[in-house]
Parts: C-alpha cells; sequence; structure tokens
C-alpha cells in the first residue's frame, strides 16, 4: 500500500496529497522517498491546509535532498527564502517580477550547477486578487511531439540568459541594471532534456534566449511557439492558494509562473529549494 494519499488534480500534472501534517512530515522517516516518488509520477503536489512552519519545513525539505543556501539572508530562518514583490520582506523582490513568466528554475545559474531538483512554497499571505501559481508538465509537451518533431528537435541547443527573462519584464533596464543581468554567464542547454530516468522534457521558458544556429527572430518564433503548445490550459493545473497551503514541485519536469497579482500585494510565499544533481543533457 502506498503511504501516501494521492488524489489527481488534471489529466496532466498535479495531485493532492491528503492525511500528511506536520508531525507525520517531521517523524515519519520513509515519507522523503514517497514523496519524491509521487513528485516524479504527478509534477507538482499540493498539501492543503498544512500549516508548515519555517524550521519544520526547511526539515521536511531536507528529507528530499539537500537544501540550498545560497540565497540565505533574506529570512531568519536559514534555508528560507522570501518569495514576494514587498521589498520590506526580500531586497531582492524586483528580480522576483520574473516569475509572472513561464519558467523552469535554475536554467542560468551563476555557475555550472544543476537546476534544482525541487521546489517548495507555502503561502504565508495570499494576494487579494490573482497570484494562482501555475504549473505545466514539461514531460507532457515533449510527448506531444509527432515523431516528425521529435527527430527535428532533437539535436536543437538553446542559449538561456538572465537577461532574456529579466527583460520580459523590465523591457527598458538601465545600463547598470544590464550589465548586471550580462554579468551573469549564459547557458547553453538542448531543447529536450534526457533524463537518467529515461523520460525526455523540455527545456523551455523565459530564460530560453536563442536557438543556436537559426535566425535570431526565426528561433525566437519557434521558442514562443513551443511554449504556446507546451502551456495550453488544458495542459495547466493552476494553484489557487489558501494561507497555510504547501505545493512542491519537479523542476526538472514542471515549468511554472505566477499568474499575475498587484506589485503592492502582501503576497508572501516562504520558498526551499532542494539541490539538484542532474545535468540538462
Ligand atoms: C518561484 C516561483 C511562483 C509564485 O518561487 O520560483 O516561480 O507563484 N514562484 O510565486
Ligand atoms: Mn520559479
Amino acid at each position: 500500500m502506498s503511504l501516501l494519499t494521492i488524489n489527481k488534480l488534471t489529466p496532466s500534472v498535479g495531485a493532492e496529497v491528503l492525511g500528511v501534517d506536520p508531525e507525520r512530515l517531521a517523524s515519519d522517516e520513509s515519507l522523503g522517498a514517497a514523496v519524491l516518488d509521487a513528485l516524479e509520477s504527478n509534477g507538482v503536489l499540493v498539501f492543503p491546509d498544512l500549516h508548515l512552519d519555517p524550521e519544520a519545513q526547511v526539515a521536511f525539505s531536507r528529507r528530499l535532498g539537500a537544501v540550498d543556501h545560497s540565497a540565505d539572508g533574506h529570512h531568519p530562518v536559514a534555508g528560507i527564502y522570501p518569495v514576494t514583490l514587498d521589498k520590506s520582506k526580500n531586497a531582492s523582490a524586483a528580480y522576483l517580477r520574473a516569475t509572472f513568466d513561464w519558467h523552469i528554475d535554475g536554467c542560468t545559474p551563476t555557475g555550472d550547477e544543476c537546476p534544482q531538483r525541487a521546489t517548495v512554497l507555502s503561502a504565508v499571505q495570499v494576494a487579494d486578487r490573482g497570484g494562482e501559481t501555475e504549473f505545466a508538465n514539461s514531460y507532457a509537451a515533449y510527448e506531444a511531439f509527432s515523431d516528425e518533431e521529435k527527430e527535428r528537435y532533437a539535436a536543437l541547443r538553446v542559449v538561456h540568459s538572465l537577461e532574456a527573462s529579466q527583460s520580459r519584464v523590465n523591457p527598458d533596464p538601465s545600463p547598470e541594471e544590464l550589465a548586471r543581468w550580462r554579468s551573469r554567464p549564459t547557458h547553453e542547454h538542448p531543447l529536450v532534456w534526457t533524463h537518467r530516468s529515461g523520460r525526455k522534457s523540455l527545456v523551455l521558458g523565459a530564460s530560453a534566449h536563442y536557438v543556436v544556429g537559426m535566425d535570431y527572430d526565426e528561433g525566437r518564433a519557434l521558442l514562443a511557439e513551443l511554449l504556446d503548445r507546451a502551456t495550453q490550459p488544458d495542459l495547466v493545473y493552476s494553484h489557487s492558494w489558501s494561507v497555510g497551503d504547501t505545493v512542491i514541485w519537479d523542476n526538472n519536469g514542471v515549468l511554472h509562473r505566477a499568474a499575475p497579482y498587484d506589485p503592492d500585494s502582501q503576497r508572501e510565499m516562504l520558498r526551499t529549494t532542494v539541490l539538484g544533481d542532474e545535468p540538462i543533457q
């Protein structure tokens, strides 16, 4: 019998996990592996009304793998990063406007780090309107290709940059901003990520800047078309947050974005990031 009670939320992505509480997450040694298994099959796991406190969130995230500490200092609890547009709660809030576009976390690392394995987000304060988090299954996006497309796109390589994602939400940067974006190295990734499991997913989203060896505009148009196909409403799970919800996503197999919300909103999510060890290849 499975350790978790799981209800699928849409046919292609997302499932709700019922019957766990913070005590069980803290004490049940076998839950880490069960959650990772469920994440691999469902892409996104929703734990409604969990009310995990920040320390417990970090402890639970550790059951899934090593926790990222590179952004420590924005929250009193090590391992926690506040996701909010409120600059008084997070000094780097301006960068987070890029969460409004579809993306995969960690496609433009500062070094050669692999993309994060999973991201855990808990709602402390929700937006009055909007602010859902939307998820699309990037394995399903690959599977939806015809055989001919699978062949055509197998060798396609894409350069990802921080400039590409930031310029969408800040199209008129100051020279200093532009220089800061450009100081982050760009990364060339295959369009199709072949995972250790043998599964294949698409690497798309706001950081995808241009297609190697293709006319710039033609490449941009292709990236936009593929992203549009991958994120059709019938392939998306949209999570409407209530305070106390925790959501985990498999960053290897889903694209995500925040639905628009008022930039002056008090919306605040606490994030922990589980480091990955699988390069995009
Ligand atoms: C993130 C992110 C989306 C949201 O934390 O990486 O993309 O809805 N968040 O806040
Ligand atoms: Mn993100």
